[in-house]
């Protein structure tokens, strides 16, 4: 039985692999293909999801697979790996460098480890369930602050599905007001992993899908921070909408979001 640092290492080796592809195609001329309106699609990204899943099924060849271009591998083992080969896909088309590859492992439906790499900025975020969180190595913790005006706010799309954009655009004034700074950078991964490093205080976001949300979501928990749903539910990667904070902010933020 293998331990939890050899699926890390494993995955650290086919994040890198990707990361490898994703670098060498920067900024290049690529086909960019949409599976919706605004949904795009790289052969970067399936590349990459190709690379992983070779890599990984050649150790493990029997453990689920659910990757965002459908890779999709199902058994009755215990184990579900579940893959971003390149989130942030939208920033990638345009050249705009903040992307990332995402792979979280679950075991029996509770997540165990996740990574996501930055090949751009060499930057590696980790976490292994009860061990902490890292940055390359270097243990990281969400921030200590607790005014929501010293507070840097991150979130996404706000504009998934028009039915909802008026509560999504209003949310985001009553925050943006509130806040020192708010930034919407593209990739939920990364945001999510600067929270954990104390770089952002809180980030908010529905419409998700697993891949987006896996891997950050343990980095968060592993750095001392918070995620729930918008109304303090535990999170779940199945469910759309999370938001994610140092803790400190989490009740302001949900506050927040949720008048009505
Ligand atoms: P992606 O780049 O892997 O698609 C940005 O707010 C987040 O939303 C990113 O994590 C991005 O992941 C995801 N995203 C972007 N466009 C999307 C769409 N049309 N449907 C679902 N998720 C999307
Ligand atoms: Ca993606």
């Amino acid at each position: 039985m293998p331990f939890l640092k050899d699926y890390l290492n494993l995955s650290i080796e086919a994040a890198h692999i990707a990361g490898e592809i994703q670098k060498r195609s920067f900024g290049r001329t690529i086909r960019v293909d949409f599976k919706g309106p605004k949904d795009l699609v790289t052969e970067v990204d399936q590349q990459c999801e190709e690379a992983i899943l070779k890599h990984i099924t050649k150790t493990y060849p029997d453990h689920n697979i659910l990757s965002e271009e459908g890779g999709a591998f199902q058994s009755d083992s215990p184990f579900r790996w579940i893959i971003d080969p390149l989130d942030g896909t939208t920033n990638y088309a345009h050249g705009y460098p903040f992307f990332c590859v995402s792979i979280a492992l679950e075991q029996d439906e509770e997540i165990i480890l996740g990574i996501a790499y930055n090949p751009m900025m060499n930057e590696l975020f980790t976490a292994i369930k009860g061990e902490g969180s890292f940055l390359n190595g270097t243990p990281i913790h969400v921030s200590g602050t607790d005014k929501l005006e010293h507070a840097l706010l991150a979130t996404g799309r706000l504009t998934r599905k028009k039915e909802n954009m008026d509560v999504h655009f209003l949310q985001f004034r009553r925050l943006a007001m509130n806040a020192q700074a708010t930034r919407r950078d593209g990739s939920a991964v990364l945001d999510l992993c600067y929270v954990a490093a104390g770089r952002f205080d809180g980030f908010w976001e529905s419409g998700l899908n697993p891949w987006d949300s896996a891997a950050g979501s343990i980095i968060i928990k592993e750095s001392g921070g918070e995620i729930t749903n918008f109304t303090g539910r535990p999170f779940n990667p199945f469910f759309p909408e999370l938001l994610a904070s140092n803790g400190a902010l989490h009740q302001l933020i949900m506050e927040i979001l949720n008048i009505a």
